[in-house]
């Protein structure tokens, strides 16, 4: 039977007339009923983990825009949090974590399996959400790829190059190894619960794959979420995975193969041009409009969201950003987004 929900119809493989739309942080600080709950729930962790209030801002841009999907809200660094990290946020700065460094540190942490009592809110989050979600609307799952995640239990904040992870590679492959393994099992784990809660899709985020070269990329992107994915495709066979291996540039060739993934997700590094000749003759792809068009607006946004439609239109395609809608963004530009995206090419 076919699906009514437009984003299946375009993970299946379906060219629809118009592709179905999201976006990356769609829930977020550009919204001021994001900010208002936000404000109620004290700080983001505590927003991630009260169940009523995470699915309250999931739902506050679907009510207002009318998304074919909604993404669970929770944050990547959630699983660290659970596997024994100390995790906190400083306003303005980002993410803080205590490090992992060596083989005590990664022996210290608890086992892949043991993380399901700490994300018990999350997994409510997606039960609730199942059941108030508009029935024509796409509930995706999420969790980081390992490299990405490892970089920040690593150096324990956000690094503009990831230096620190990528030094324990050099120095202490074994400790390196070791914390992509526990991540790889700890996200099998973690997204086949969002799953049995409700995840009808789930994406994996890789957002510092880029800074891989050569075999790195192999084998700590590509390889992960092959075995993510194969692991969750034999226990969920008909869930679609989105990979979202971010500055893949050429190297998002081929990558619907080699992860096995249903769709993959594009930056915009890349061009829609370039990416619908050498990338979407793998599978569906998702993107790629640049942020910056949320915040500046006007016939440039028209005319970049017709572009990358027209590229795209000859096979699967689900419309999104590059990377995460900004803070400093206007609502209205995301309005004139989906209404473009919606429109049908003449
Ligand atoms: O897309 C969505 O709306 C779903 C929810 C989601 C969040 N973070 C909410 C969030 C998702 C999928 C993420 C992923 C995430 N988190 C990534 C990978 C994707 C990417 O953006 O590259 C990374 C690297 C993180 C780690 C993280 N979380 C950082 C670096 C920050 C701080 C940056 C900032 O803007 O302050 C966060 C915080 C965060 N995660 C916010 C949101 C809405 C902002 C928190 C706030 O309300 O203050």
């Amino acid at each position: 039977m076919t699906s009514t929900k437009t984003i299946l119809r375009a993970l299946a493989g379906e060219t629809l007339p118009t592709p179905p739309i999201w976006m990356m942080r769609q829930a977020g600080r550009y919204l001021p009923e994001y900010r208002a709950t936000r404000a109620q729930a004290g700080d983001f962790l505590s927003l991630c983990y009260n169940s009523d209030l995470a699915a309250e801002v999931t739902l506050q841009p679907i009510r207002r825009y009318d998304f074919d999907a909604a993404i669970l809200f929770a944050d990547i660094l959630l699983l660290p949090q659970a596997l024994g990290a100390d995790l906190w946020f400083v306003t303005g700065e980002g993410p803080r974590l205590s490090t992992i460094t060596d083989g005590a540190g990664l022996a210290a942490l608890k086992p892949a399996d043991a993380i399901h009592d700490h994300l018990a809110p999350i997994y409510e989050t997606v039960r609730i959400l199942s059941q108030e979600l508009p029935e024509k609307t796409t509930l995706i799952g999420f969790a980081g790829a390992p490299w990405t995640v490892a970089t920040y239990m690593i150096a324990g904040r956000g690094t503009p190059d990831q230096g620190p992870a990528h030094a324990l590679k050099a120095e202490d492959k074994e400790t390196f190894e070791g914390i992509i393994d526990l991540l790889t099992e700890s996200t099998i784990h973690y997204l086949s619960m969002q799953i049995d809660a409700g995840a009808e899709v789930v994406k994996i985020f890789d957002s510092w794959a880029g800074s891989l070269e050569g075999e790195d990329f192999v084998n700590y992107a590509v390889v992960p979420a092959q075995r993510i994915t194969a692991a969750l495709k034999q226990k969920h066979p008909d869930v679609p995975v989105i990979a979202f291996p971010r500055g893949a540039g050429e190297r998002y060739v081929g990558l619907h193969a080699a992860i096995g993934a249903d769709c993959v997700a594009l930056d915009d590094g890349v061009t829609a041009e370039w990416a619908a000749k050498n990338v979407q003759t793998g599978g569906c792809t998702q993107g790629n409009l640049k942020s910056s068009h949320m915040v500046t607006g006007g016939q440039d946004l028209v005319d970049e969201v017709n572009r990358i439609k027209a590229a795209f239109a000859n096979g699967p395609h689900i419309f999104n950003l590059g990377h995460g809608i900004t803070p400093d963004a206007d609502p209205e530009n995301v309005q004139l987004m989906i209404d473009t995206a919606r429109q049908q090419l003449p």
